[in-house]
């Protein structure tokens, strides 16, 4: 039996079917079980920031394992505190507390500002307002803060407390925001809901309302953050700096970690309120720092800035594409004649990888190295299938 056979046995039937079994990669390309290779500029959504198999977060991971593994967040650990302090760093923010995924950082974003509003404002200030179009994750927590309801009916009831308001609407986040709201939480660029920028201005009567409110603003940059979008943080191209960023993707190069960082609050985490068996186990910080190290050496974010406005610019000027969004190498590209689940496979035919992020629009958003002739490639690939369209 074939891999994508045997998993379709095993594996539950959570994802549609899938185009491929991958079985190596070396930077930005994949090669499948037929020793096919592709471009791959889905970088395992938003991940794989270094490109596959990187050197320097592979040989982080096994030096710290082959000298101490895991051993609880009863005892420190040298490369999870140093993790930490380079978050602060990087961030401005001042601490850090890790987990093992985007949904979970933001289950942990959503704890604190429960707590900073119980102890600012009683049990009544406890309310999150999130935005339609939102993504947060699976959890249930989380899975309330995102917006899409067929992704949440299944499931209810869901946990209360969560109001979604739409986006860059400045009445309706006045109207939302008041003195029951313990934070806002947005996506700096909506990445799931179909890469959808945020306003500048809106962003700033976040702030603005948060601070009247005494408020958290917290910013799940889980798909934003760690350079891809041409900045350390999305947050630095707006001007507007949150309390909280919640950091997952491409933090380890596809090893399971995810952060929540924060300004110091005095009525922040105590002892016994949150934690988890897994968050910053020494091997996975230590490539997580091996990642940051190895980004900020190759001028990465540098790349994705340079590389990204290539393409953007590219893009938008092929006949039957609508529009292009996005920042850096996190890209939107809406087709006119909106059947992107057809361009993914129609790409998939000229060995590149991208993934329809709405019916109308493919999500561009390679391993930060991308090249500029890997990018001219992707532009000739989707020109083609274009125009075989026409
Ligand atoms: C903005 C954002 N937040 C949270 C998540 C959830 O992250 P994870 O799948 O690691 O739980 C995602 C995943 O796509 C995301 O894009």
């Amino acid at each position: 039996m074939s891999i994508a056979e045997r998993g379709a046995q095993a594996i539950m039937p959570t994802y549609p079917p899938r185009a491929l079994a991958l079985v190596r990669g070396e930077g930005c390309w994949v090669w499948d079980d037929a020793d096919h290779r592709y471009l791959d500029l889905v970088a395992g959504l938003a991940v794989v920031s270094l490109g596959h198999a990187h050197p320097a977060p592979a040989r982080a991971l096994l030096d710290q394992a082959a000298r101490l593994g895991h051993v609880s967040n009863l005892y420190w650990s040298e490369p999870a505190v140093a993790l930490a302090e380079r978050l602060c760093a990087l961030s401005g923010l001042d601490h850090v507390f890790f987990c093992n995924s985007g949904a979970e950082a933001n289950e942990a974003a959503i704890k604190l500002a429960r707590r900073h509003g119980r102890e600012i404002g009683g049990a009544a200030k406890h309310e999150l307002v999130c935005l339609e179009g939102s993504f947060h994750g699976r959890t249930l927590g989380a899975l309330q803060a995102t917006w899409a309801q067929p992704k949440k009916l299944p499931f209810e009831p869901l946990p209360g407390g969560f109001r979604h308001v739409p986006p860059n609407d400045a009445a309706a986040l006045r109207a939302a925001v008041g003195p029951q709201t313990a934070a806002v939480l947005v996506e700096p660029i909506q990445g799931e809901g179909g890469v959808y920028v945020l306003d500048v201005e809106y962003l700033r009567l976040a702030r603005d309302l948060c601070d009247e409110h005494d408020a958290l603003l917290i910013f799940d940059e889980v798909q934003t953050g760690m350079g891809r979008c041409g900045t350390w943080f999305a947050f630095e191209q707006t001007g507007v700096m949150p309390d909280a960023i919640a950091l997952a993707k491409g933090l380890a190069s596809g090893l399971p970690i995810g952060a929540l960082v924060a300004r110091r609050l005095a009525t922040g985490f105590q002892p016994g309120d949150h934690a988890t068996t897994f968050g910053g186990s020494a091997p996975i910080a230590a490539a997580a720092l091996a990642t940051v190290d190895a980004i900020e050496q190759e001028g990465l974010v540098a790349n994705a800035a340079t590389i990204g406005a290539y393409l953007r610019q590219a893009l938008a000027a092929l006949p039957g594409v609508r529009e292009v969004r996005g920042a850096g190498l996190l890209i939107a590209v809406e087709l006119v004649d909106g059947d992107a689940s057809q361009a993914a496979t129609d790409l998939l035919e000229r060995a590149v990888l991208v993934n329809a992020v709405s019916a109308t629009a493919l999500r561009i958003c390679p391993p930060l190295c991308l090249s500029e002739q890997q990018a001219e490639a992707a532009v000739a690939a989707l020109s083609a299938v274009l125009r075989a369209r026409v």
